[in-house]
């Protein structure tokens, strides 16, 4: 559904999986571009969520990022190697 502009230039891993990425770019970017448009459900219902807006208002792209909680994907820059998972 997404198609890169430019293209990847190192590799990031989402729950295990090395997917390609372009350092600087969000890591929600880097998410859809690797066709993972759903990176957490929701605590009441368990509904899938994955990133909307894409600035910072929607939080429904929440992740962990090098064990840190409830990050917002579409605000985090990816660097190279960078571990994330839902
Ligand atoms: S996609 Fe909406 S806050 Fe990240």
């Amino acid at each position: 559904m997404f198609e890169r502009v430019e293209p990847p230039d190192c590799t990031i891993t989402w729950q295990d999986r090395e997917i390609p990425a372009r350092a600087g770019e969000s890591l929600a970017a880097a998410l859809l571009a690797a066709g993972i448009n759903r990176v957490r459900v929701t605590g009441m219902s368990g509904a899938p969520r994955g990133p909307f807006c894409m600035m910072g208002v929607c939080f429904d792209c929440l992740v962990t990022v090098e064990g840190e909680g409830a990050r917002q994907a579409c605000m985090v820059p990816v660097v190279a190697g960078m571990r994330a998972s839902p």
